[in-house]
């Protein structure tokens, strides 16, 4: 009895604090905006630096950038997987997949941050996290919301190059298929839609459109739902036979602006990539509610898209002791 008693004052107390104990760290630990506050505290403005100092010479790359956390976070998570090069133990990389090959860019300009940073504070920060950091950096000096980057990502030693090609949504799916794709890692279509948004600045090659522009599913006219003096624009920009890599401006009314003409653009049914337009030509979907409301409300729009990226970012992150801080981005330690 009395060895019962005491098990029973002692060790109730005990394994709430072990049950908690297991279920925050290390493989359940939350990300939080303090990660680096002792170890990095200048993190967020070094960040912001090297891509202010990137833009003068390139004004897409705001957009190139915000584009590799989405690549980064859709396959296994934001682990910086995307940044790894062939080589080592990566037999092939993400950054060669069918989605990035050729079209991602920006990896210098990550490289650039990451030795500025490891020069402030190293070993510290990890890959994943600079991409959360440019991102977020890149929509603020871009014109859009600023937002609290949650922080204490893990770098990944293993590439997925198979996942890309699945996980990472193509310009030519579905709605429905688009819809599933974020919903495998969480996102719900208030995400997918105030996500798209980011298709506001930046570019886009040929190949990943034209085949709205001349016969459009095997019914020998263009796609129905492009606006028709945009079409000849893209006609022209795009000819048939011609090079499919030629670049065109997601968003011609504002290229390198961050604002809500993306959506605006959808109502004039002047959506670049099928898929964009898909959100408000799909007949009967919830998600033309979702764009009439950011076509009309910026703030509206941006708030939702500073939660989504926040929400994206919190895509099965490597924490704890899991994973490494890389300290080259490109490679694993030691490799
Ligand atoms: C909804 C599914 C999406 C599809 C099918 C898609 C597809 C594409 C394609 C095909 C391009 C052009 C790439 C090239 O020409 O090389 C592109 C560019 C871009 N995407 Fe997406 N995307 C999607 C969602 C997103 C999301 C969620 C983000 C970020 C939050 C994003 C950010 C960007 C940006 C900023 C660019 C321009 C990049 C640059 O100029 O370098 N996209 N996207
Ligand atoms: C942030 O997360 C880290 C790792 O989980 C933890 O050590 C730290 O105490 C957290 N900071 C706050 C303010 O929650
Ligand atoms: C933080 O970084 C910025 C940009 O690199 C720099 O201008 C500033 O002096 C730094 N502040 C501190 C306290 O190191
Ligand atoms: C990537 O593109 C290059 C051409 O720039 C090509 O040689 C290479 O085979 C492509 N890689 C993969 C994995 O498809
Ligand atoms: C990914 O898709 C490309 C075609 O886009 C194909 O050549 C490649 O073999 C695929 N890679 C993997 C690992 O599945
Ligand atoms: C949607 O996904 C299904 C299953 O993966 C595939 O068979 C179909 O071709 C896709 N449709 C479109 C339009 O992408
Ligand atoms: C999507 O999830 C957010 C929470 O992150 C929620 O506020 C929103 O209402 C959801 N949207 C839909 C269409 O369910
Ligand atoms: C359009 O594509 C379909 C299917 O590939 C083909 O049968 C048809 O001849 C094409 N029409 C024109 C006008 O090129
Ligand atoms: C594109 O090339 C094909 C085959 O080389 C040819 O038959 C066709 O007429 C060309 N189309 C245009 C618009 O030049
Ligand atoms: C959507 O509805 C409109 C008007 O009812 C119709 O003209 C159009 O063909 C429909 N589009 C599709 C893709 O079903
Ligand atoms: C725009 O959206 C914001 C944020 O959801 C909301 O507070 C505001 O009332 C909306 N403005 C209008 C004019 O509807
Ligand atoms: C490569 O993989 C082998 C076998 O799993 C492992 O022992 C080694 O540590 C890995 N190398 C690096 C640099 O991670």
């Amino acid at each position: 009895m009395k060895s019962n008693m005491f098990s029973f004052t002692h060790s109730l107390p005990t394994t709430i604090f072990l049950v908690l104990t297991i279920f925050l760290h290390p493989s359940n630990a939350q990300l939080n905006s303090s990660f680096y506050s002792s170890t990095c505290p200048n993190v967020s403005s070094i960040v912001r630096s090297i891509i202010q100092q990137a833009l003068q010479s390139d004004t897409r790359i705001a957009a190139s950038l915000t584009r590799l956390h989405f690549h980064d976070c859709f396959v296994n998570g934001c682990d910086g997987s995307l940044l790894l090069d062939q080589g080592g133990n990566i037999t092939l990389s993400e950054k060669n997949a069918g989605p990035n090959n050729n079209s991602a860019r920006g990896f210098n300009v990550v490289d650039n941050i990451k030795t500025s940073v490891e020069n402030s504070c190293p070993g510290v920060v990890s890959c994943a996290d600079i991409l959360a950091l440019a991102a977020e950096a890149s929509v603020s000096l871009g014109g859009g919301p600023s937002w609290t980057v949650l922080l204490g990502r893990r770098d990944s030693l293993i590439a997925n190059p198979s996942g890309a090609n699945t996980s990472i949504p193509t310009p030519t799916e579905s709605l429905a298929n688009v819809t599933a794709k974020f919903s495998a890692v969480g996102l719900n279509i208030t995400d997918l839609v105030a996500l798209s948004g980011a298709h506001t600045f930046g570019r886009a090659q040929c190949r990943f459109f034209n085949q709205r522009l001349f016969n459009f599913s095997g019914t020998g006219s263009p796609d129905p739902t492009l606006n028709s003096n945009y079409l000849a624009t893209l006609q022209q920009n795009c000819p048939q036979n011609g090079s499919g890599n030629t670049l065109n401006n997601l968003d011609p009314s504002s290229p390198d602006t961050f604002d809500n003409n993306y959506f605006q653009n959808l109502l004039k049914n002047q959506g670049l990539l099928q898929t964009d337009q898909e959100l408000f030509s799909t007949n009967g979907s919830a998600t033309i509610a979702i764009v009439n409301n950011f076509a009309s409300n910026q703030t509206a729009f941006f708030e939702a898209f500073a939660q989504s990226m926040i929400n994206m970012g919190n895509i099965s992150p490597l924490t704890g002791s899991q994973g490494e801080i890389r300290i080259d981005c490109k490679k694993v330690n030691g490799s």
